[in-house]
């Protein structure tokens, strides 16, 4: 598989699985425009990717001039867009017994609104090149998790939006999938503000929701992204691939998350 020539725009990539994401495609031979909030993160990120050098540009994805700049400046520095991954996102613990609409609010924004937001930005690029997008969903989009109402939700809603765009732009031949992860040991836990011990103690509990007992690794779900985007799954779009360690197929009655 090789992505040599392709430009290939990752959001999230200062840490976790578009970080991981982001090397793998780097080895692959494409062209990277890497973005996040943290510069000094993606530094350490690009440096990782050796040769390839991507392209970083910093923005909140929230902030919509932010979200035109990362497009806009992807496509002057490269001329063009073949790939877009929305990875970036958050987590937050919520119920509808305990509301905030701050909360609500957030979480949509990120996982979904900015999505919403870049992937329209992106689609006139992306028909000129007859390329993809790969969003980064969750078995959450599937399942409900106990105290996760808005995060599952948002992905759900992105699980949507995946088949609602494959659809419009399938006659583009633009391919539009996700990838639903079960769970893989990165910061988004210690980012709901967890302790450190809090957030170790919720991965070793998290192992048992997967058929096969462990969590995922973030090199898992970037070889399914990458699988995705490339022209071995020329076939495919609307699709949302399981990666997820077979949580899916566990029976609802050995499920209990706290
Ligand atoms: N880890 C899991 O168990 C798991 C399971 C299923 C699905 N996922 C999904 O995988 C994706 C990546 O998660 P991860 O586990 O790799 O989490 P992570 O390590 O916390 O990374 C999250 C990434 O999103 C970026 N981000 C968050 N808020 C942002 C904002 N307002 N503006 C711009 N960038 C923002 C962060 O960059 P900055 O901090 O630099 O802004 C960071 O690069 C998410 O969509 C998540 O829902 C994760």
């Amino acid at each position: 598989m090789s992505f040599a020539g392709k430009v290939v725009l990752i959001t999230g990539a200062s840490s976790g699985i578009g970080a991981e994401t982001a090397i793998y495609f780097a080895q692959l031979g494409a062209s990277l425009s890497i973005t996040g909030r943290n510069k000094h993160n993606l530094e350490k990120v690009a440096e990782k990717c050796g040769k390839s050098k991507p392209f970083i540009v910093t923005g909140d994805l929230v902030n919509e001039n932010d979200v035109k700049n990362i497009i806009d400046s992807t496509i002057k520095h490269y001329g063009k867009l073949d790939v877009l991954i929305n990875n970036a996102g958050i987590v937050e613990f919520s119920n509808i017994e305990t509301p905030s609409l701050e909360q609500y609010d957030n979480i949509m924004n990120i996982n979904v609104r900015s999505v919403f937001q870049l992937t329209a930005l992106a689609v006139p690029h992306l028909t000129k090149t007859k390329g993809n997008i790969v969003n980064v969903s969750s078995i959450a989009g599937l399942r409900p998790l106990r105290n996760n109402l808005s995060y599952c939700m948002s992905k759900a809603a992105l699980d949507q939006f995946t088949r609602c765009v494959a659809l419009e732009l399938a006659s583009r031949q633009v391919r539009v999938n996700a990838v639903n992860p079960g769970v893989v040991q990165t910061n988004i836990l210690r980012n709901t503000g967890l302790s450190q011990e809090q957030v170790k103690i919720r991965f070793e509990q998290l192992k048992g929701m997967h058929a096969l007992g462990r969590n995922g690794d973030s090199l898992e779900i970037a070889k399914t992204i990458a699988f995705l985007a490339s022209n071995d799954a020329s076939f495919m779009t609307g699709v949302t691939l399981l990666v997820d360690g077979g949580w899916h197929i566990v029976p609802p009655e050995s499920i209990a998350m706290h």
